[in-house]
């Protein structure tokens, strides 16, 4: 290993490192995970990429990529050492082809720099993750992210026609084409997302692309509690209504986004759901009124059709992330726990029972997220200086994600399970996740791409 920085710094200059200083910075991500790299590495194509995996092969060396380092479970943070990857450099957009409703782009392209590139051809990349502005494709297809807009369109997964892959063992290969569809064989493209860089490198991702709706509308509604307005999501869909997003902002976040922002168009009378309808002009209409009967329920029931109205309702939900510390200044968010998903029928008794557990832990809770897919943000918050309040807040996150089990969940809908979610693996999985160790060694027999995560 003594020499592996020149060897390193032979395949790619010095885009190679070992100062401490760098190897900090990459060393952590917003969750409680961190593990120090031994070398960062800076590639610019999959052919580096291949020879920095071979090298490390060789060695025996872990290779773990990262993109921007927004991840919320560790997926990225390199727990075992060895070269860290950081492919955010790697952010060309190599074609775009309306022809045949696709683009590839390499894995460090930010998706809102996609989407303002396919906004005057009319197309866009429809997965919209709170981070869109900051994180990168490539991630998004590790961890199927998805945010806003799967309620409709579907997760990362389903836009993703072709990846290129640098294998374990420095091969590169691709897992699909430029086919929309096609029944040759196995589904490559799918065992790698959400593969969390365990199985492969994406060095270049083939995106399916979407025509830009022409009209949208959005609704927000405001319920006497969160509960209320989770029954009304139910009674829209029932209804015959597939919202292309559909977010639920409870009161303590609205309470916390106005710290944030006193001049922000949201209403704070209640728990709010905000439901946006995209498509001709005269569908979205109907199906706002729609809406606005199924919410029945409501304290008030706002339709919006500016532009730019809806943009700045867009702009104070993403704002979220960011506005959470305006909760209390003692007082600091720790993600665990906070991506569960369920069926949307299981909506209202999950977030019965995360009220029930974040008030018997006595942790304050924000209660956000991407509720017409099931999928619900519980942000809890403590004083991170108090050894006891750790505690109750790992009791109360455990008791979330075995609620979400219990309720035919998912530990994580969209977040990814890295190393912090890693020990439900086997009880969501049961024999699955043997099936997963099986694939892993056989694709990675030395376990050299981000080992130690997903349980694996
Ligand atoms: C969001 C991130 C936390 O929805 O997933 O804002
Ligand atoms: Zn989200």
């Amino acid at each position: 290993m003594m020499n592996l920085i020149d060897d390193l710094r032979r395949l790619v200059g010095d885009r190679a490192t070992d100062s401490s200083s760098e190897r900090l910075c990459y060393s952590r991500d917003a969750s409680q995970v961190r593990g120090l790299p031994d070398y960062v590495v800076r590639p610019l194509n999959a052919i580096e990429v291949s020879e920095i995996v071979r090298l490390a092969g060789r060695l025996g060396v872990p290779v773990t990529p990262r993109g921007a380092g927004t991840g919320l479970a560790g997926g990225a943070v390199p727990i075992k050492g060895g070269i860290l990857l950081d492919l955010s450099g790697m952010d060309r957009m190599l074609e775009l082809d309306l022809d045949d409703l696709q683009v590839q782009i390499e894995p460090g392209v930010i998706p809102e720099r996609l989407n303002w590139a396919l906004k005057e051809h009319g197309f866009f990349f429809p997965p919209d993750p709170g981070s869109s502005a900051m994180c990168t494709i490539g991630g998004m297809i590790a961890n199927n992210a998805s945010g806003m807009r799967c309620v409709k369109y579907g997760t990362t997964r389903d836009h993703v026609l072709d990846l290129e892959v640098v294998m374990a063992d420095g091969r590169v290969i691709h897992t699909g084409s430029r086919m929309l569809k096609s029944s040759a064989g196995y589904d490559l493209t799918r065992l790698m997302v959400g593969s969390e860089g365990t199985l492969g490198i994406i060095t270049a991702a083939r995106l399916r692309i979407t025509p830009l709706p022409r009209a949208r509308r959005l609704i927000a509604a405001s319920f006497p509690t969160a509960e209320a307005g989770a029954r009304a999501v139910i009674e829209a869909f029932s209804a015959g209504i597939v919202p292309s997003a559909c977010e639920i902002l409870d009161r303590t976040t609205l309470m916390v986004l106005s710290k944030c922002n006193p001049n922000l168009a949201l209403p704070m009378d209640g728990d709010l759901i905000l439901f946006e309808v995209d498509g001709s002009e005269q569908s979205t209409a109907e199906e706002a009124e729609q809406i606005e009967r199924a919410c029945s329920a409501a304290i008030s029931v706002r339709i919006a059709t500016g532009k730019e109205e809806m943009e700045e309702i867009w702009a104070a939900r993403r704002l979220v992330g960011a506005a959470v510390s305006r909760l209390d200044p003692n007082l600091s968010r720790v993600y665990l726990g906070e991506d569960v998903g369920v069926p949307i029928s299981q909506i209202p008794t999950l977030i019965a029972r995360v009220e029930r557990i974040a008030e018997e832990a006595g942790i304050p809770a924000m209660k956000y997220g991407h509720i017409g897919d099931g999928n619900l943000h519980a942000a809890l918050f403590i004083d991170i200086t108090d050894e006891d309040r750790w505690g109750a807040l790992e009791r109360a996150a455990d008791r979330i994600h075995l609620a979400a089990l219990d309720l035919g969940g998912t530990v994580s809908a969209e977040h990814g399970i890295g190393l912090a979610r890693a020990r439900y693996m086997e009880r969501q999985w049961g024999e699955g996740l043997d099936l997963m160790r099986s694939i892993k060694r056989a694709i990675d027999p030395q376990g050299i791409l981000n080992p130690g995560k997903l349980g694996l």
